[in-house]
């Protein structure tokens, strides 16, 4: 399988304070792959570091055949490498319509606006409900789909989501990580997905990685994973 993201002993911090020591990690195209780790683990860092918000320390990053260690978060965007932040990061007094047609930013996005709106309205009917209402009145749920459905508004390839579990009820938790399997069966995309609610997370990708504090710390095949006393007791409470 070809490889979509392959990250190489990637640094990174903020100013002088080094979080991610070394870190390397891969995803194979049509791929769901997750990173798990406790708060303060450096989850985030990593997403933000590997879709260019941050600036790296060294290592290298490969995205679909391109270096983009450096390179803008847009111009990663217009590659295919779109991040879905913690929380969704709506605009919330702008309407899930106005949200949705942000998302299509880049030209080549922007062109193919209307056939991407129809679409992503098809995947997820309760946008097209709400298409007029304000996003800040969005349920939590419906703001985490409606923000996945404006990442899928610049094409992706790959697509990073940060805790997009937290602060759900169980029930809606199952919903949005339904939508992730919808998404990744009907339109090819690879997914990389960190959370901390560690049993869904295993139940969803194929391969995850566990991090703490900036170092990988182990990895392997999801089922396996799922079954190691280790991760049971230190991220299941098992
Ligand atoms: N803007 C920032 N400035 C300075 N330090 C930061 C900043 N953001 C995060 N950190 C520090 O970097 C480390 C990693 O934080 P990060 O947000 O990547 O963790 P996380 O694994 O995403 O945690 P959580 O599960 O709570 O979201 C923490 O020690 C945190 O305090
Ligand atoms: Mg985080």
């Amino acid at each position: 399988m070809s490889d979509v993201l392959n990250v190489n002993g990637l640094r990174s911090g903020y100013g002088e304070l080094p979080v991610l020591d070394g870190v390397s990690l891969r995803v194979g195209a049509g791929e769901i792959v997750s990173v798990l780790g406790a708060n303060g683990a450096g989850k985030t860092t990593l997403l933000l570091t590997i879709s260019g918000h941050l600036p790296a320390h060294g290592g290298a990053v490969d995205f679909d055949g391109h270096d983009i260690l450096g390179m803008p978060a847009h111009q990663a965007v217009e590659k295919g490498l779109v991040m879905v932040p913690e929380g969704g990061r709506l605009f919330p007094f702008m309407t899930v319509l106005e949200n949705l047609e942000l998302g299509a930013y880049h030209p080549v996005a922007r062109a193919r606006m209307a056939q991407s709106l129809q679409e992503v309205m098809g995947l997820f009917p309760i946008l097209a409900e709400r298409r007029g209402q304000l996003a800040g009145r969005l349920s939590g749920g419906e703001r985490q789909m409606c923000a996945v459905a404006r990442a899928m508004m610049a094409l992706p390839k790959l697509l990073m989501l940060d805790e997009p579990s937290l602060g759900l009820a169980p029930i809606m938790v199952d919903k949005v990580f339904d939508m992730v399997r919808a998404l990744v069966a009907q339109k090819g995309l690879s997914v990389l997905l960190v959370e901390q609610n560690v049993g869904n997370a295993l139940h969803l990708s194929q391969r995850a990685y566990v991090l703490e504090h900036g170092h990988m710390v182990k990895s392997g095949v999801s089922t396996d994973l799922l079954n190691d006393p280790e991760v049971q007791r230190s991220y299941m409470g098992l």
